[in-house]
């Protein structure tokens, strides 16, 4: 990891020489395509150079309007090449025959011809089809049992082979999920993204993805802004008092300095600049937050596949 004295410019090497990623990323789950499109357009201005979407996150044509957008307006001052984009496969397209019309989909929508990372969102297969919410009558979800994640991850694997995906990864995976995978996989997974933040340090699976060359990103990194909830943790405000930052940037410094990458959403332009100007934590500052004892999961993905932070639509709740 090139972690230089500015923390904003941190970028993680990727395994298979795939590139780097810039540890600061920025996420794209916002229902608003209104809001997607300038929330887009403040992270670029203000120095975000990584951006998470996902299909399932139906704005990936906003982002990609942005973004081509943001590029253009910068007279040159970036290009396509300063940008690391990731998307994600969603659950109602793990039939492997599916995968790749997802695939070049994603990336129509976003207007570009290469991905830098693209990810499994969950390792939950559900019914295959053009539903990204299929339910039985009683409500509950229908998961295609013919499917098995390996499978879905071969033709992954593919996509790597046809040199559109530089790389590719796992979202929502717990250590015992990922550890077959890893140890059957042609191209071992690159990334793996899931919810951390000082109540879900997820430390054993920082370990080996720390061994076996593999960043974790970690999403909800301020705990989703939910409150109650870390932004107002004492431990948080008075070391952000300490250091002269805000809470979001105390939190955003301890992930990269412990060797994650991230996600945020900041929506304002404002919040976009407060959550890129983040700096080094000092030692005893960072060990304070590695000591919080607190265990708190946000969001419950990882058990179902059935998305946390992700507004049900009337027509998905009826399973149309
Ligand atoms: N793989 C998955 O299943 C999965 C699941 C969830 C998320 N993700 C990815 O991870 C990204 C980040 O997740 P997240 O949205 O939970 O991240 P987050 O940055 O922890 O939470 C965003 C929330 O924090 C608030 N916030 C942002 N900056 C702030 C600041 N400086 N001070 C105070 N509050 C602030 C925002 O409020 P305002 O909106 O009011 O600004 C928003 O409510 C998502 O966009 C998505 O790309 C992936």
């Amino acid at each position: 990891m090139t972690e230089s004295p500015d923390i904003r410019a941190t970028r993680i090497p990727l395994a298979n020489s795939a590139g780097q990623m810039p540890a600061l990323g920025f996420g794209t789950l916002i229902p608003d395509h209104a809001e997607t499109i300038s929330a887009t357009k403040n992270a670029l201005a203000a120095g975000f150079r990584h951006f998470d979407c996902a299909e399932r996150y139906g704005n990936e044509r906003e982002v990609g309007q942005a973004l081509h957008e943001g590029i253009a307006a910068s007279s040159g001052a970036i290009t396509r090449q300063d940008i690391f984009v990731t998307t994600k496969l969603w659950n109602s397209n793990h039939r492997p025959d599916r995968v790749e019309p997802a695939f070049e989909a994603s990336l129509a929508r976003l207007q570009i011809t290469y991905l830098d990372l693209y990810l499994i969102h969950t390792p939950f297969a559900f019914q295959p089809g053009d539903n990204q919410d299929p339910r039985d009558k009683d409500g509950n979800v229908i998961y295609d049992p013919q499917t098995t994640l390996l499978d879905t991850w071969r033709a992954l694997e593919t996509l790597v082979d046809h040199g559109k995906c530089r790389a590719i990864g796992l979202s929502d995976i717990t250590l015992d999920k990922l550890k077959p995978i890893y140890e059957s996989a042609r191209i071992k997974p690159a990334v793996v993204q899931v919810e951390s933040h000082p109540c879900l340090p997820e430390t054993e699976l920082l370990e080996f993805c720390k061994q076996n060359n593999i960043i974790l990103l970690a999403f909800a990194p301020l705990g989703h802004g939910m409150k109650p909830g870390l932004i107002e943790d004492p431990i948080i405000t008075a070391i952000a008092t300490r250091v002269g930052k805000t809470p979001a940037q105390v939190l955003l410094a301890w992930a990269i300095q412990r060797g994650t990458a991230l996600l945020t959403t900041p929506r304002s332009a404002a919040r976009a600049k407060e959550n890129f100007d983040i700096a080094r934590l000092p030692q005893d500052a960072f060990e304070e937050i590695s000591r919080i004892q607190t265990r708190q999961r946000l969001n419950p993905v990882v058990n179902t596949g059935v998305p946390g932070f992700i507004p049900q639509t009337k027509a998905s709740a009826q399973g149309s």
